[in-house]
């Protein structure tokens, strides 16, 4: 059987992005028009980028579980579920709608903007935008607390191993799970704050971005509390692919969080590190200045699945689908047991 594609998940930072978050109208003919632009996204993203090869417009599309279960006969791959909220004593990371997602990146906005309006016309009438986010680069790659973003993520071989999924789910082999979170942050509040207390937040300088020493870096360091190590001393990571956003005159300041993974199991985990607290209570100091407002996990099929999606069977709809399915924004009621084992990156 040959090794199935993977859609560009790998595909490196770029100057532009934009996020698209949608969700289903509902109707039987809505699916099949879904499933036939499924099918039809790697084309359109050819027409699109063909013309400006230099742009390298890319485009990942996710599929949430409630759609899935819509969609598709076939069973939900292994590990997708509801994007799970997390609630610690002082924040909260939210569930939000999300039945299809879309992540566009090129070097120029005209080429994500071009995709972005082919994809939404040909889902007209059967599935809504209901969050876009354009993200650009920010100067030496920094986010919107001014430091620089992506620095440890994962590279060469070890990028694929992170986010594609192995023998562990062998119908899905090649694909790859998202998760993304929206943030605003309090901008006046962490610029009270000196260049010191800023870096101990995050665990890394601010401008020359070195990790800071072991004995110097706190619990509750975003850098700490987002270090995932198993009990065989293993590191666990993820591949993100953060971007800043906002609006001056009306005081927005955002980072839209994007997380790769081949177990969401991992992104979960730093959820609750960073919204619980490790030991509970020690939440991360990022989150006093950062409010997450959306929420949201998909599956991202191979290039193959997309492909063959048009021919998939519909799933008449009142057809009884799990229960979970009830309530976009359920967060623990998925029958999915959270793994037990994270995977071990090979
Ligand atoms: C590291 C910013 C949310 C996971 C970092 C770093 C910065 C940063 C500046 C250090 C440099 C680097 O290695 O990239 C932010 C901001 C966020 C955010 C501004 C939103 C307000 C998240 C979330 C997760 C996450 C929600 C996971 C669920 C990580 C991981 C690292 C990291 C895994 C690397 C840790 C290491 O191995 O050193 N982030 N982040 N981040 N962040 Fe975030």
């Amino acid at each position: 059987m040959p090794t199935p594609t993977p859609q560009a998940v790998l595909a490196p930072l770029t100057e532009a992005a934009i996020f698209l978050t949608y969700t289903l109208d509902g109707s039987e003919d809505g699916a099949a028009t879904v499933r036939a632009l499924l099918a039809d996204v790697g084309g359109l993203r050819r027409s699109v980028g063909f013309r400006i090869p230099e742009g390298e417009l890319t485009c990942v599309v996710g599929i949430g579980a409630h759609a899935w279960d819509r969609l598709f006969a076939a069973p939900r791959p292994a590990l997708l579920h509801p994007f799970r909220e997390v609630t610690g004593a002082r924040h909260h990371a939210p569930a939000t709608p999300g039945d299809l997602f879309v992540h566009l990146r090129a070097h120029r906005m005209d080429l994500c903007f071009e995709l972005a309006q082919h994809l939404t016309d040909r889902l007209a009438g059967a599935a809504s935008v209901v969050d876009e986010v354009h993200g650009f680069r920010s100067f030496d790659q920094r986010d919107m607390l001014g430091f620089v973003d992506g620095t440890e993520n994962p590279e060469g071989d070890e990028r694929a191993a992170a986010v594609l999924i192995g023998a562990e789910d062998p119908s899905y082999a090649g694909g790859s799970y998202v998760v993304t979170q929206k943030y605003l942050h309090d901008l006046t509040g962490w610029n009270a704050l000196s260049v010191e207390e800023q870096e101990l937040a995050i665990g890394r300088t601010k401008l020359s971005d070195v990790e800071l020493p072991d004995d110097v870096k706190p619990s509750n360091s975003h850098v700490t509390l987002n270090t995932i190590v198993d009990e065989d001393g293993v590191e666990h990571d993820i591949v993100r692919d953060n971007m800043p956003f906002g609006r001056v005159g009306a005081g927005e300041f955002g980072t839209y969080f994007i997380g790769y993974a081949r177990d969401p199991g991992i992104i979960e985990q730093m959820l609750e590190n960073m919204f619980v607290g490790k030991p509970p209570g020690d939440h991360d100091r990022i989150l006093d200045f950062s409010t997450a407002v959306t929420g949201t996990l998909f599956f991202v099929p191979t290039v193959d699945l997309l492909d063959a999606a048009a021919d998939d069977e519909p799933v008449p709809v009142g057809t009884a689908v799990p229960s979970d399915s009830s309530s976009d924004s359920s967060s623990d009621s998925s029958p999915d047991s959270p793994p037990d084992a994270l995977p071990d990156g090979s």
